[in-house]
Order: C-alpha cells, then sequence, then structure tokens
C-alpha cells in the first residue's frame, strides 16, 4: 500500500489504494454519506465514505470527529462524479473511498480556528500559532521562506562567497537604534549587546583575507515597530573586498533575478532602473518611492508669490511648497479633506493641508482667500490639472515635513482609490545618498547609512570642510515603495575614518572605546571593500504579497515586542538577579506587582 501526500494524487491514479495521513480540515454528515477534506502541507484530499458500506464503530468515530483531528485513511481513489469536480483543488478530480480510518491523535475544541484568523486579535493568532500556521497561507508563507534561503545559499556559493557566522553576544556601540543587551553573570555589571547587523565583523572578515562573505543573519533592533518592522529579523548579508559600487550591485541583481524567477516564476529585466536619492525625493517625497503609478510631488514654491502672509515664514526660512494632483477627485465630501488633513497633520507634523478641488463649477479652495485668480491658475497649469480633479498642497519651512506628509499623503489616496498595479515589481537602486544628514534635536550631523560609509571620490578631501554637500558611496535597493536593502562602499583607510568620526563630533576617544578594532583593524592594510544587506523579512513579504512582517516569520513579536507564546520577555528568578549582580529598580518592582495582580483578578 502506498502513503501517499494529500496533495498528490490525480486522475492518473484512479484504482490504486493508497494511505493518507493528515488532519481533518473539514468535515461534512451528509445523509447518507461523510465527506471529509483531508489536509497536510501538501494539499487537501476528499475523502468520501458511504455509510452503508461502514461499520457501526466507524460511523460512530467519524461522527464525533472534531476539526483538526489527526486521521489515517486506507481507500481506494475514484474519480469523482461527474459535474462534482472541484476546478480549484489539484486533487479535484478524484476522491478516496474510505476502506479503513484511524484516529492517530484526537483534537481537542480548538480555542481559536485558523480560518477565522482575519478577525481573531494577533494576540490570539500568536499565543496558538502551531494552529495558526496551519492555515494553507501562513503555512506557505514559511515554506516559501525556507525555499528561498535554499536559493539563496546555492547561488552565494555559485558565485563563491564563503557563509561565515559572526558572534551573537557583542559590544553595545552607539549610532543607529538602541540595542538589545544581555547581561554577563561572569563580568558582573557588564553587558554584551546583540547585534543590530553583523557590519563590523563583516567588516573586520575583509581585513582577515575573506573575499566574498556572506551570511544569513539574525539582526536585533530596540526600536519602534510598524509593519514592516520587527525587533528581531533577518538579513541575507553581503561583502566583498577589492570591488567596486557596480560588483555589488550585479551580485544582488543576480541574486534577486533567481530568486524571483526560481520561487514566483517571473522573468525580472536587469539591470534594475536607478534614480538619485535627490530625484527620489523631489518627485515621490522618499527615498524609497513606489513607482508602480504616477501623482507625483510637483514643487510650486515659485508659483506663489513671495508676499503671501500664510507663506511667510516658509518663504523666510527657504522652504517649500509641494502639490500632487489627484485624476477624478474633486467631489470629495468636506468630511474626508478634514480625515486627509487631520492625517497629514498629526502623524506627519505637516502645518496644514489645503486643496483646490477643480469643480464642474469653478475651483473650490480655501486657499482663494489669500491668493488671487491668476495664482490658481498658475498651480493648475503647473501640475497639470483639469476638471474633475484634485490638487493638494503642503508647504513648511522643514522640507523633509513637506516630503514625508506629501509622499505618504500620496500613498494613502492611491491605496483607497486602488489604482497600484498588484502584479508588478518595480526594482529600482537609489544611489547618490548624502553622506551626512542634520540632527535637528542634537544640533549635529550624523551618517545617513552608517559611520563606516566612503564618501564619493570627489568629496573624499572636502567632506569635513563641507559636510551638507558630501554624497556617499551608498546605495539602497526598493522594491514597490519599500526598502529592500541598503549598503555601501566602506572607509578602508584610517586617517578618512578619524576625519570621519570628527565630522560626526565622535571624541577620539569615544570612538577608540567604540570602535578601536575596526580602526585598528584598518591600520594593518585593510582591503577596499564595500557589501549590502538584504532583509529577508521583507523580501519574502513582497514575494507572498502580505503587508505585514508578522505574516512571513514563524514566531513573531507583537507591536509591542512581545513573545505571546511562553509570554517572553517574563520576570526571572531573584537568584538569577543575583547571579547575574542585578537588582530591579523598586519603582519598576511596584509595577510588575500592579500588573500582577491585575492579571489575577
Ligand atoms: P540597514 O540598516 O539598511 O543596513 O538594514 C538592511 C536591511 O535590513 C532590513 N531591516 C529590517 N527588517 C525588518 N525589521 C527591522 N527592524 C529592520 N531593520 C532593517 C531592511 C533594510 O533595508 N549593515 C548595514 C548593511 C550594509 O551596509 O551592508 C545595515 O544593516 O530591509
Amino acid at each position: 500500500m502506498k502513503q501517499i501526500s494529500c496533495g498528490s494524487l490525480r486522475a492518473s491514479n484512479v484504482g490504486e489504494t493508497v494511505d493518507l495521513l493528515g488532519w481533518v480540515h473539514t468535515i461534512r454528515d451528509h445523509k447518507d454519506t461523510f465527506f471529509i477534506d483531508l489536509r497536510d502541507w501538501e494539499g487537501i484530499t476528499q475523502i468520501v465514505t458511504h455509510k452503508s458500506k461502514l461499520k457501526d464503530e466507524t460511523i460512530e468515530l467519524l461522527t464525533n470527529v472534531l476539526r483538526e483531528t489527526v486521521l489515517k485513511v486506507t481507500g481506494e481513489v475514484k474519480k469523482r462524479p461527474p459535474g462534482t469536480e472541484n476546478k480549484k483543488l489539484l486533487t479535484g478530480e478524484i476522491e478516496v473511498e474510505i476502506k479503513d480510518v484511524e484516529i492517530l491523535n484526537e483534537c481537542a475544541v480548538l480555542p481559536y480556528h485558523f480560518k477565522d484568523y482575519k478577525n481573531t486579535a494577533i494576540q490570539i493568532r500568536l499565543k496558538y500559532r502551531y494552529v495558526d500556521l496551519r492555515n494553507p497561507i501562513m503555512l506557505n508563507n514559511i515554506i516559501t521562506r525556507g525555499k528561498v534561503t535554499n536559493e539563496v545559499h546555492r547561488y552565494m556559493e555559485e558565485q563563491g562567497f564563503i557563509d561565515i557566522e559572526t558572534p551573537m553576544l557583542t559590544k553595545s556601540t552607539p549610532e543607529g537604534a538602541r540595542d538589545y543587551l544581555v547581561p554577563s553573570r561572569v563580568h558582573q555589571g557588564k553587558f554584551y549587546a546583540l547585534p543590530q547587523s553583523p557590519q563590523l565583523f563583516k567588516q573586520m572578515l575583509m581585513c582577515s583575507g575573506i573575499e566574498k562573505y556572506y551570511q544569513i543573519a539574525r539582526c536585533f533592533r530596540d526600536e519602534d515597530l510598524r509593519p514592516e518592522r520587527q525587533p528581531e529579523f533577518t538579513q541575507i548579508d553581503i561583502e566583498m573586498a577589492f570591488i567596486e559600487q557596480e560588483d555589488i550591485i550585479n551580485v544582488v541583481e543576480g541574486l534577486l533575478k533567481r530568486v524571483f524567477e526560481k520561487i514566483k516564476g517571473i522573468k525580472v529585466k536587469t539591470p534594475f532602473p536607478r534614480m538619485n536619492y535627490k530625484e527620489a525625493m523631489t518627485r515621490f517625497g522618499t527615498d524609497k518611492p513606489d513607482t508602480r503609478f504616477g501623482m507625483e510631488l510637483h514643487d510650486i514654491t515659485d508659483v506663489i508669490p513671495k508676499d503671501t502672509e500664510i507663506f511667510q515664514t516658509i518663504f523666510d526660512n527657504n522652504g517649500i511648497i509641494n502639490a500632487i494632483k489627484v485624476d477624478r477627485y474633486a467631489k470629495i465630501s468636506n468630511k474626508k479633506f478634514a480625515k486627509l488633513r487631520r492625517y497629514v497633520r498629526q502623524d506627519f507634523k505637516a502645518k496644514d493641508l489645503a486643496q483646490i478641488a477643480l469643480k464642474e463649477k469653478g475651483t473650490k479652495s480655501a486657499l482663494k482667500k489669500y491668493l488671487d485668480e491668476k495664482t490658481i491658475e498658475k498651480i493648475i497649469k503647473a501640475v497639470g490639472a483639469k476638471k474633475g480633479d484634485n490638487i493638494f498642497i503642503i508647504g513648511d519651512a522643514d522640507k523633509s515635513i513637506v516630503y514625508q506628509a506629501l509622499g505618504e499623503l500620496r500613498l494613502r489616496i492611491a491605496e483607497e482609490l486602488e489604482i497600484i498595479p498588484k502584479d508588478e515589481f518595480n526594482f529600482l537602486w537609489i544611489v547618490d545618498f548624502p553622506l551626512f544628514e542634520w540632527d535637528y534635536d542634537e544640533q549635529r550631523w550624523t551618517a545617513m547609512h552608517h559611520p563606516f560609509t566612503s564618501p564619493k571620490a570627489e568629496f573624499i578631501d572636502s567632506f569635513d570642510e563641507d559636510p551638507e554637500s558630501a554624497l556617499a558611496n551608498a546605495y539602497d535597493i526598493v522594491l514597490n515603495g519599500y526598502e529592500l536593502g541598503g549598503g555601501s562602499i566602506r572607509i578602508h583607510n584610517p586617517e578618512v575614518q578619524e576625519r570621519m568620526f570628527k565630522t560626526l563630533n565622535i571624541p577620539p576617544e569615544i570612538a577608540k572605546i567604540n570602535f578601536e578594532f575596526l580602526i585598528e583593524a584598518l591600520k594593518y592594510g585593510a582591503p577596499p571593500h564595500g557589501g549590502l544587506a538584504i532583509g529577508l523579512d521583507r523580501l519574502i513579504m513582497l514575494l507572498v504579497e502580505t503587508d505585514n512582517i508578522r505574516d512571513v516569520i514563524a514566531f513573531p513579536k507583537t507591536r509591542n515586542a512581545k513573545l505571546p507564546i511562553g509570554d517572553a520577555p517574563s520576570r526571572v528568578t531573584t537568584q538569577q538577579l543575583d547571579d547575574l549582580g542585578i537588582q530591579i529598580k523598586p519603582e519598576v518592582l511596584q509595577l510588575l506587582e500592579e500588573e500582577k495582580e491585575e492579571k489575577e483578578d
């Protein structure tokens, strides 16, 4: 007798007697017949059982069987009667007529059934994740992830890369996100940090003579979570020696092309288009533009008279005024406009949002109080609007607020209007990033990528004197509005690295404490090198077409960084804390006690 997977039987198997093992997906008790959909990770097979042919105890067993019970069914493969085939199932032409059935394990009444996943709180789904993952959609996501990592290993090996692990318990360094810390028992009062990425170690591997490194690396960042962010995530991390930007781009394009072809059957065209950072910001308001649709930003700063009172602070501070045009959107209600206005003000700090709605009978706009007819006409012309369209305008002394608020509004409206093509994959390289960005809160220059990023050759001599103009040898790979990966050519000259720390206002003694190992390593013959890291979780999200990173991680964290299975983070015993030389602050202890009491109530 053949043991067969639930996804594999076809018409050609008719007449065979087979054993099938799996979960009861559904069971329907018709008058004379039971229909069971039996499921395993490859698919579903319909089992049919004619009550007249069954023993009494089998009828009783099937009458009481609950969904998700594990069964072993022995039966004969039959062609389904004409008209009852199921085209949605690969096994839809056949059914298996039961001869014998055995319960391998019963399933208690489920606390949550994966069929209700859309209406179930994520905490419950994640608490019973083993049930949640039985959902064929979720299972497919996780299996796809495994297939992708297999393909990545194959491709990287073919390209001559070597897979090397780097430490998980490392030193805490400033810059970037907040670290996850691990207390040391042996060195009480001292802490390891979990790596935010293997960045420094991969650079040191270059100094060791490893010319092509890669790793599917776990990374940890204690930052605010979003639908495309997890505190614990995975990178396909790459570094190469004796190379230039083009070499990294070629390897990454080859890798993504291969993964999309093998996993999705889609041939993506290489080379991918490139756009410089400035163009991305001015056209889309973001350095990760979704180029599957238009609705681009227009700079209308010069169209508006410089003495317009409401825009005075903007003009005085060298700010900008930008607009987007939305086709056939003039009819939106006041309530709808108020909602959009609230969105850009609350979420993106815009001071205000203005509209010019091109109605059938003239234009509707609160700006008419401040701008004459001619200026309104000029704006309409500048954005190319016609009757029925709507124009949204944001101005600010701080350019980044205009870009972010209008860029996000563009996405929100496009999603609402469902104008984003779903089956397109628009890869795009963003290049020529600024080397630095100004931190208003700290009043200092910070590294746009990280402090080891090399300036472009033409800025090597001047970047510390004129940080604002300096461009970096950095590149991001973007797909459909997601930052899929980022990387750079690194500084390999210790003198340049020192000047970089100085520009970032990191005093030599602090640089020494935090990065001594790298600064030292650069002194002893570091080769020119560079690399990139792709966010594996985001890549899988795009491959399986979900917009939540949790859907592609077997055991993800909730939005407040909890792991519901096992309920982590959790308290530990006083003994464990003593071993580490750690005491919880009394006020924190009090809060924990209150929380405990609340739970017990
Ligand atoms: P970067 O910080 O840009 O670069 O990270 C690279 C890619 O990792 C993914 N990513 C994340 N995915 C999920 N959750 C998160 N919290 C998260 N943070 C980042 C993104 C991102 O593009 N060491 C450098 C790479 C290099 O220069 O080689 C680095 O980590 O897809």
